[in-house]
């Protein structure tokens, strides 16, 4: 890799009046971000928050000139003798942090990041594999191993999923059901239940029976729940867990705002829990991992696998996501 050489990458543009995006083949390797490792990326995926990096009014991207991605996998290229994880040729994924909102991201041939972002590949994930998983399976990892931090065992009862269909909530599905939790999924879309079936799912229930905020108190009904659709959808569930369960909350596709009482918390003891996938410190971040490419390795990747475009064909794949369109997960084939 000469310091002179050119490369591929998707760029988003963000002027005052609209954004323009472009795969652009002239970028060279003063315009990546700071950090002391380069990657070689092969993959990437595409998630919620790429889509709204890639869009004007998006509110994500802190570059006007952007390459969007919060997810890559790749090989080493350059790398410092001492830092730990990331000798050259090793494979490596990357997510989080500043990674495709403040720092160029996956969607290039080449990234520069700093070495406490790096994760290595675990043994037994390709990196397409990895990229299936993403941030989305990563968070949805996170979502069930708080749950479980908290006390959530198989054999306690029906966990739901909301969002069931998108990445974090069909890879939460997946990783449930192949840890022995009875799954019952939420989706609003008329055909996703014979796939959410075959990801593991026992029961399908529709979005709007689980966007019915009109009540304080629902019939205890879940053991666990992981939801990242927000809005409406949490404070159903909040309304709606057993008593002592708990609830961990990722995402807003249905709203940012949440309106519910005191009453699930002080008459049936129930928690709201946080995931954050962003700045989840590095060592809890290596450990999911290994535990994705292990006991928690969601069992049907071929299946969540929907999509693959490459890095011409993500306008439609971003658009598609941001409109709820995506089923399961897209991959990015990025050279
Ligand atoms: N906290 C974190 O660290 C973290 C990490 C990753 C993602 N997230 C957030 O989690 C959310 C999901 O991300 P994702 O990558 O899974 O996105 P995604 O693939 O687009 O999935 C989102 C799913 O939400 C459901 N949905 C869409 N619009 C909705 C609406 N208006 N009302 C109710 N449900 C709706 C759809 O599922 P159904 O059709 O099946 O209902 C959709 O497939 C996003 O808000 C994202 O920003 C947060």
């Amino acid at each position: 890799m000469s310091n002179t050489e050119e490369f591929r990458a998707f760029v988003a543009v963000h002027g005052d009046e609209a954004t323009s995006r472009e795969v652009r083949d002239d970028l060279g390797m003063e315009s990546l971000g700071d950090g002391d490792v380069l990657i070689r990326v092969s993959w990437s995926s595409v998630n919620y928050k790429d889509g709204l990096a890639s869009t004007f009014n998006g509110k994500v991207a802190r570059q006007k000139t952007h390459v969007p991605g919060i997810d890559l996998a790749g090989t080493v290229v350059q790398a410092p003798d001492d830092a730990p994880a990331c000798e050259v040729g090793a494979e490596v994924i990357v997510h989080g942090y500043d990674l495709g909102v403040a720092h160029h991201g996956g969607f290039s041939e080449y990234a520069r990041v700093p070495s406490h972002w790096i994760v290595p590949l675990p043994h037994g994930l390709s990196a397409r594999e990895a990229m299936a998983i993403g941030t989305a399976g990563f968070t949805a990892a996170l979502s069930v191993q708080t749950l479980e931090d908290r006390g959530l065992r198989p054999g306690d009862g029906p966990v739901l999923v909301t969002g069931a269909s998108g990445g974090v909530g069909s890879i939460a599905v997946d990783i449930l059901a192949g840890l022995g939790y009875e799954v019952v999924a939420s989706t609003g879309k008329a055909d996703g239940a014979d796939w959410l079936k075959e990801l593991g799912a026992s029961g399908v229930i529709s979005r709007e029976e689980t966007s019915d905020a009109s009540r304080p108190l629902n019939r205890e009904r879940w053991a666990g729940a992981v939801d990242c659709v927000g809005g409406s959808t949490l404070s159903y569930v909040l309304s709606s867990l057993r008593y002592g369960a708990s609830v961990a909350a990722s995402g807003n596709t249905g709203g940012a705002s949440l309106n519910t009482t005191v009453f699930p918390f002080i008459l049936r003891g129930a928690s709201l829990l946080g995931i954050d996938s962003v700045q989840c410190p590095i060592e809890v971040r290596r450990a999911l991992w290994q535990r994705l490419a292990t006991d928690m390795r969601p069992r049907h990747l071929e299946v969540l696998a929907t999509g693959e475009v490459t890095l011409d064909e993500l306008p439609t794949a971003l658009d598609a996501v941001l409109a709820g369109r995506l089923k399961g997960r897209t991959v990015v084939r990025v050279r």
